[in-house]
């Protein structure tokens, strides 16, 4: 199960103190089968690494720049460096970055470069509330990953989370059995179109400490993706507890 800490534009020097118990629970016996990854601002990304060093954490990054090798690109971080600052993971495709710009062309390029980088990826993929109305979900979806991973053979390093735009920082989670279906259609659609058996799909979008009981009754969800909840620790550690008791 995969628990993954997106702390988006949060953080300082200070809050890296605060997932000390997040670093304790983690090396309990009963909570080994958790992976939990902490994508923090870049700013922290060293602490970060520096802190979870000889734990079962990870460390991931929250986004890239499509090129692969140093440039005039003010304000702007490559794979590379990711890498280098000692990131195994990073979230790619986030709805908050395709609303500034991120198209499923430049998300491909951000994924071939982070794969170059023996990255591995998160690749989040979704629906926006417009597109669910007109019944276009499956439709953006799939278009979503087949764009977003053009050229690309080997998808074994590539998580994917599916996020509903329309369910990110609202505190409104899709109905159970929907989610369960959808689920079960991007994974029929990922085995079939790259040949794989069993990839793994988290969930993300408002998960809490209360509606995670819902949401790990979903046994074909490989995990979370947790935005605003992750950025306190003690409802990060309740969520971890309560899927994994
Ligand atoms: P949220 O964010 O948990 O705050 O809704 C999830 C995400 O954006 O990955």
């Amino acid at each position: 199960m995969y628990f993954i800490a997106n702390w988006k534009m949060f953080g300082n020097l200070k809050s890296i103190n605060s997932i000390k118990n997040v670093i304790n629970l983690s090396t309990k016996l009963k909570y080994r089968k958790a992976k939990i990854i902490y994508c923090p601002p870049y700013t922290l990304l060293d602490q970060f690494v520096k802190k979870t060093i000889k734990t079962k954490i990870d460390i991931g990054a929250q986004d890239c720049h499509t090129h692969q090798n140093y440039g005039a690109f003010t304000g702007s971080i490559n794979a590379k460096m990711i890498k280098n600052a000692g990131s195994k993971f990073i979230i790619i495709g986030h709805s908050e970055n395709r609303n500034t710009g991120d198209t499923n062309k430049i998300i491909n390029l951000k994924i071939k470069s982070s794969l170059n980088e023996k990255l591995k990826i998160i690749f989040c993929i979704g629906e926006t509330l417009k597109e669910k109305k007109n019944k276009k979900t499956n439709q953006v979806i799939n278009t979503q990953i087949k764009k977003g991973l053009k050229d690309i053979k080997k998808i074994n390093n590539i998580i994917f989370a599916y996020e509903p735009v329309w369910s990110i920082g609202t505190d409104i989670i899709p109905e159970l059995d929907d989610l369960r279906n959808q689920v079960k259609k991007i994974k029929f659609f990922i085995k079939k179109t790259y040949k794989v058996k069993n990839p793994l799909v988290l969930y993300g979008g408002s998960v809490n400490p209360k509606n995670i009981l819902s949401l790990r009754e979903i046994s074909l969800i490989n995990g979370f993706l947790i935005g605003a909840a992750s950025q306190n620790s003690k409802k990060f550690i309740d969520i971890i507890k309560k899927t994994i008791n």
